[in-house]
């Protein structure tokens, strides 16, 4: 098999990287050149279906197909690129904006041809304050040079790109949440349908994608569907970056075909276990996804091999990996505040049940845990995500996924536990804790 080029990242250690003159000696914007002058936006979105490229915010849904969702006699479209990267560990899209602004430019540009939209906003994490500026910088040099603005390559097609700064909620990362925040409201998220595609921002039809999605476009434009399709595995293809931190030797965003296994990532790739010690579990791709074992290292990181019951998906493919010193009651615990913390409070199961399972682990990491909390935990995240339409977005589902995943793989150290760390101070009976 031919070796793998890396080709979203490879620009990353390239002096001035972020610079308009670097990456147009590299070839730089000769896509969107091509695209804009050469093809018509139909042709743009039948060469990205066929290429079959999946978003790569964590949902995976096919990209080109989401396109064609928007209405035919649509008068106005809009982009908005979601740049709120909130999910734990996740951190490809700051190196994709830092480290290559100019790339991701050249996507939103195809994209914005493709779809005809004229105006893109890029939601953007708050917490990525040198992002924004160099986003800022880049977006400047791009339109003084012509490849924003105005009858860009004299195509009759215009765009302007506008970063708006998100706040730090985890919940504006969830699309209709962005769109609300976007106009300035709470970033409270809207039942769908209506879809964004036919109803999002400011009520118009909206595409919202991923900033590594549109990234992947220029080089589909560039080298074809079929080069796309060479990489990665049946229904998962092309590159992808894969972040790896917590316990490993060396922290690192790699990019890979889909389909790598957290074995790989770990030992070739982040210099295997810190101190040593051996992998106890690892999170494949974001807290809201589940969380694989030892035992299940070997699984393909790709769209369709992680869903499988313990596992809802490649998520962000952002592995976090545990050592066997790992606590997984106090692991348990941080997804717990997490989600209670993140829950935007809409909805009763969502509201009340992520505010439940948090007071119950912070219990029983206290002290106070009794062996039927387990069940009453499991019950809690099975009312919580699963019943389809008690919930308004998935932040529901994904709170649950970790209770009943570690519950389900590692139950035998949550009774250890809760037999040997009794504390008669935070004893409850049930109705004392009401
Ligand atoms: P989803 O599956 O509901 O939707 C995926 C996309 O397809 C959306 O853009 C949606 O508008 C579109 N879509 C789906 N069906 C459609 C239809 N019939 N017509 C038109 N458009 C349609 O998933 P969702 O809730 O948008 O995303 C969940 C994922 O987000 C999770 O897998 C999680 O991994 C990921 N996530 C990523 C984070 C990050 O930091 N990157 C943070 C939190 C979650
Ligand atoms: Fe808000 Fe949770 Fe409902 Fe999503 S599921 S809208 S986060 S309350």
């Amino acid at each position: 098999m031919a070796e793998f080029e890396p080709v979203l990242s490879r620009n990353w250690n390239v002096p001035d990287s972020r610079t308009l003159k670097v990456y147009e000696s590299r070839g730089g914007y000769q896509a969107a050149r091509k695209a804009l002058t050469t093809m018509d936006p139909d042709q743009v979105v039948s060469l990205v279906k066929d290429s079959e490229l999946r978003g790569r915010g964590g949902a995976g849904f096919p990209c080109g197909l989401k396109w064609s969702f928007l209405p035919k006699d649509r008068k106005e479209t809009l982009m908005c690129i979601n740049g709120d990267e909130s999910e734990p560990s996740t951190f490809n899209n700051r190196l994709l904006i830092e480290r290559d602004p100019h790339q991701f430019i050249e996507g939103i540009a195809i994209a914005c041809f493709a779809t005809r939209a004229s105006t893109a906003y890029l939601y953007l994490r708050f917490e990525y304050i040198n992002g924004y500026r160099i986003m800022e910088e880049a977006i400047a040099e791009a339109r003084a040079a012509g490849h924003l603005g105005k009858n860009i390559y004299g195509s009759g097609f215009d765009l302007d790109i506008w970063v708006h700064r998100g706040a730090g909620a985890y919940i504006c990362g969830e699309e209709t949440g962005l769109i609300e925040s976007l106009e300035g409201k709470r970033g409270w998220p809207r039942i769908k349908p209506p879809f964004p595609a036919i109803e999002g921002a400011f009520r118009k039809p909206t595409v919202v994608n991923n900033v590594e999605t549109l990234c992947c476009v220029p080089h589909i434009i560039e080298r074809g569907a079929d080069w796309f399709k060479s990489i990665g595995t049946p229904k998962s293809y092309g590159p992808k970056l894969y972040c790896v931190s917590g316990h490993v030797n060396k922290q690192v965003c790699v990019e890979l075909p889909l389909g790598v296994t957290c074995r790989e990532l770990i030992d070739k790739h982040a210099g295997g276990v810190w101190k040593g010690r051996k992998a106890k579990a690892a999170v494949p791709g974001g807290i809201s996804m589940g969380l694989l074992s030892a035992e299940e290292l070997d699984t393909p990181l790709d769209f369709d091999g992680l869903r499988k019951p313990g596992c809802l998906g490649l998520g962000t493919a952002a592995v976090t990996v545990m050592d066997d010193h790992t606590s997984m009651v106090d692991y348990l615990y941080n997804c717990a505040r997490f989600f209670a913390h993140e829950s935007c409070g809409q909805c009763t199961p969502c509201r009340e049940g992520t505010a439940w399972m948090y007071k119950t682990l912070k219990r029983i990491k206290a002290g106070g845990g009794r062996l039927e909390d387990l069940d009453i935990l499991v019950n809690m995240a099975n009312n919580l995500g699963i019943i389809p339409g008690t919930t308004i977005c998935g932040l529901a589902d994904g709170a649950a996924w970790p209770v009943k995943n570690v519950l389900a793989k590692f139950r035998g150290e949550f009774e250890d536990y809760i037999k040997t760390h009794q504390n008669p101070k935070y004893a409850v009976t049930p109705l004392q804790e009401r």
